[in-house]
């Protein structure tokens, strides 16, 4: 199958989850475009090829994604020549158990399998190989193939695969595989070539950046830090980067985003919990003070930076004083805006097994009071901006209203304004009149 051969087939992606599966999808994209297999703006309906591209990090997201493959079953029926493939983390996971919860599904590819994707669909479409599975991770990766971008400002950039870090409460480890570093010529010449086709921004991904490279020959790269240094001397308009784990976030890479010229002011430092106890049976690998005092030294090298958070409630073992404590830690850093989660229980993991699971009842009410508490929180620091002039990379016209554009400020806040001349992807100067929890909101100066 060849594109100058056959039909042009309509793709649909349907992703979920973090940001890696979003930039996964783009290199989907990308690699079945080279088969003549090109996006389809429109509905699901219209599509000749679906994928779905699967998240696992929590139960309530397999129950929806489950679900959306049910759905999937008229339009086959429909249109039997319709092909459907099930990849990513919940692919990973379950493997042959999609196939036989959901036999209209074709083929099921793991993680590690983006090299094998035009294949399954080429084989799915002459009617070979039908219910294909292949979740080994020792084979396979990202690709060549460049991505087929969703944004035209800001594009993602994967550095890095899979985690060593096993913190007791998440599947990422089993489903992602041991962490392996991209060459550093091969990021460079991305965000070059990011450049070149006009985006501003670029968004270095991981799940762990800050230990970027530990299982790299040794080159003139060796750390997060060089590759930040590296990335700031392309001159790309802006970069960013997530997750920093706490644990190996250096001293070095701190005085590296003090000197730079382009990295933003926002560091998303994932902190889990508060309570020491907590930390430790997380297998976090630092405690509270150790965290309190990392945030002193970025404060210290990069004033007004922004400080985002993931935190979950109800681990097992959580007590009300551990709550407690948690929510005086939250108040006392004050984060910018935080990613706040139910524990939830993944079968495999250490946490699972852990005796004194926290009831649904009392993780939800904590959970409310927590998000009650950072929304205060998030609105205060917002309300600082308030009569600030503040640099805007626009993104384009917001999904309610297309006379209001939207754009980021380097601290990565949500901006607002009436729309002039700007074009997406150009930066420009909003005058912040109103301050609200998710957004603040400006006119153009
Ligand atoms: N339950 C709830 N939240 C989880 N996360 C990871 N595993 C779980 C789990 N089992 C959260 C962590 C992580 C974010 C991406 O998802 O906060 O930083
Ligand atoms: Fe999961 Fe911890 Fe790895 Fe993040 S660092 S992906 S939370 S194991």
């Amino acid at each position: 199958m060849k594109a100058n051969n056959m039909n042009v087939k309509k793709l649909k992606i349907l992703s979920y989850g973090c940001q890696m599966n979003m930039a996964e999808s783009e290199r989907m994209a990308g690699a079945l475009a080279a088969i003549g297999c090109m996006p389809e703006a429109d509905g699901i309906e219209n599509a000749d090829v679906i994928l779905i591209n699967t998240c696992c990090v929590r139960e309530t997201a397999e129950e929806k994604i489950y679900g959306k493959i049910g759905e999937l079953k008229a339009y086959k029926q429909q249109n039997p020549s319709l092909i459907i493939g099930v990849i990513g983390c919940m692919a990973q996971k379950e493997g042959q158990n999609i196939i036989r919860r959901a036999p209209h599904v074709d083929f099921v590819l793991g993680t590690n399998k983006i090299t094998e994707l035009a294949a399954a669909v080429e084989s799915a479409s002459e009617h070979r190989r039908r219910h294909f599975v292949d979740t080994d991770l020792t084979a396979g990766g990202m690709g060549d193939a460049t991505p087929l971008r969703e944004s035209k400002t800001a594009a993602w950039i994967p550095i890095m695969q899979g985690c060593d870090n096993f913190c007791t409460y998440c599947i990422v480890p089993y489903v992602r595989g041991r962490e392996k570093s991209r060459p550093a010529a091969e990021i460079l010449a991305e965000i070059n070539a990011a450049q070149a086709a006009g985006f501003a921004e670029v968004t270095l991904l991981g799940q762990n950046v800050n230990s970027y490279g530990k299982n790299l020959p040794q080159e003139n790269i060796t750390d997060f830090a060089d590759l930040i240094a590296a990335a700031d001397r392309t001159g790309i308009g802006r970069i960013r980067f997530m997750t920093s784990h706490p644990k190996d976030l250096s001293d070095k890479l701190i005085l590296t985003m003090a000197k730079s010229e382009h990295v933003c002011r926002h560091l998303h430092l994932p902190v889990q919990h508060a309570a020491n106890g907590i930390l430790r049976k997380m297998n976090r690998g630092y405690t509270k003070e150790h965290y309190r005092e990392l945030v002193q030294k970025i404060r210290d090298a990069v004033p007004n930076i922004a400080l985002t958070t993931d935190i979950i409630v109800g681990f097992p073992g959580e007590k009300d004083e551990d709550f407690a404590e948690l929510l005086a830690f939250v108040e006392e850093i004050g984060f910018d805006s935080a990613y706040t989660f139910l524990y939830s229980k993944r079968t495999g993991t250490p946490a699972a097994a852990f005796a004194d699971q926290v009831s649904d009842e009392t993780k939800k009410a904590r959970l409310q009071k927590l998000m009650d508490l950072q929304n205060k929180i998030s609105l205060k620091l917002n309300e600082k901006f308030v009569g600030r002039r503040v640099r805007v990379l626009v993104e384009g016209a917001s999904k309610n209203d297309p006379a209001v554009w939207t754009g980021r400020t380097s601290e990565n806040k949500l901006v607002l304004f009436a729309h002039g001349n700007e074009q997406a992807g150009e930066f420009c100067d909003v005058k912040i009149e109103k301050a609200q929890t998710w957004v603040l909101k400006g006119v153009i100066v």
